[in-house]
């Protein structure tokens, strides 16, 4: 009996259209799920697994972009085993789903990163303007070391080139939200990441 009912809660909570219920006012948005929750969760335990190789013994100044990097940031550092010291910047380039190109600082670190170990941790490398700002930004703090994580990275939509230590999956050049990327401030709170229906995305910018 008991058996016959979690079997009925996991085809609601499993894999499968039926868990997407739980969202459904946003899930009906999406065109496709790109990356579901499963895959990104074993990536982050990779990624983190070769973070801590790499820096063992130092401590990582991990710097969060906000507000993408949140979901991704929190399930990286909970799986870091090296120590670790966080910070945050907001920039923006983006208004809706295009790019503005003029990158501006608007929440800056609070920690004076000099001989640091930095990381950045964000959540979409696009056309790589907001990171070639930050890491020119940041190399004149010099820091010890300075590198890149992202969970996505969309190559074909660069217009500067930026080195990438670390990165969750490349995607092709389409307009994505989810764990913590967002539309017009919505859909961060899905637990994957999902391509957007051309007809939801309404500038003709
Ligand atoms: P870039 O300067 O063009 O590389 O853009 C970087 C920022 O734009 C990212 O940190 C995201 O906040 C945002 N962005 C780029 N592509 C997407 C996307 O497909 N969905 C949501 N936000 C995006
Ligand atoms: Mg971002």
């Amino acid at each position: 009996m008991i058996g016959a009912l979690r079997g009925v809660l996991e085809v609601f909570n499993g894999k499968g259209a039926l868990k997407n219920l739980k969202y459904r006012t946003m899930h009906r948005d999406l065109q496709e799920i790109l990356i579901d929750e499963d895959a990104l969760q074993a990536r982050i335990r990779e990624l983190a697994a070769q973070i801590s190789l790499d820096y063992k013994g130092r401590c990582i100044t991990l710097v969060g972009v906000l507000k993408g990097c949140v979901p991704f940031l929190s399930d990286l550092l909970k799986r870091l085993s090296v120590e670790t010291n966080v910070d945050f910047i907001m920039v923006t380039s983006y208004s809706g789903s295009k790019s503005t190109g003029v990158v501006r600082t608007i929440l800056d670190l609070k920690q004076n990163i000099e001989k640091k170990d930095v990381l950045i941790v964000e959540d979409i490398v696009d056309s790589g303007l907001t990171m070639g700002y930050m890491l020119k930004n940041f190399s004149t703090r010099k820091p010890h070391s300075l590198a890149v994580c992202t969970l996505l990275d969309k190559p074909s939509c660069r217009k500067t080139k930026v080195p990438i230590k670390y990165k969750g999956f490349v995607i092709p050049a389409k307009f994505v939200v989810g764990y913590g990327l967002d539309y017009n401030e919505l859909y961060r709170n899905l637990p994957y990441i999902g391509v957007l229906k051309k007809s939801v995305i309404t500038e003709t910018k």
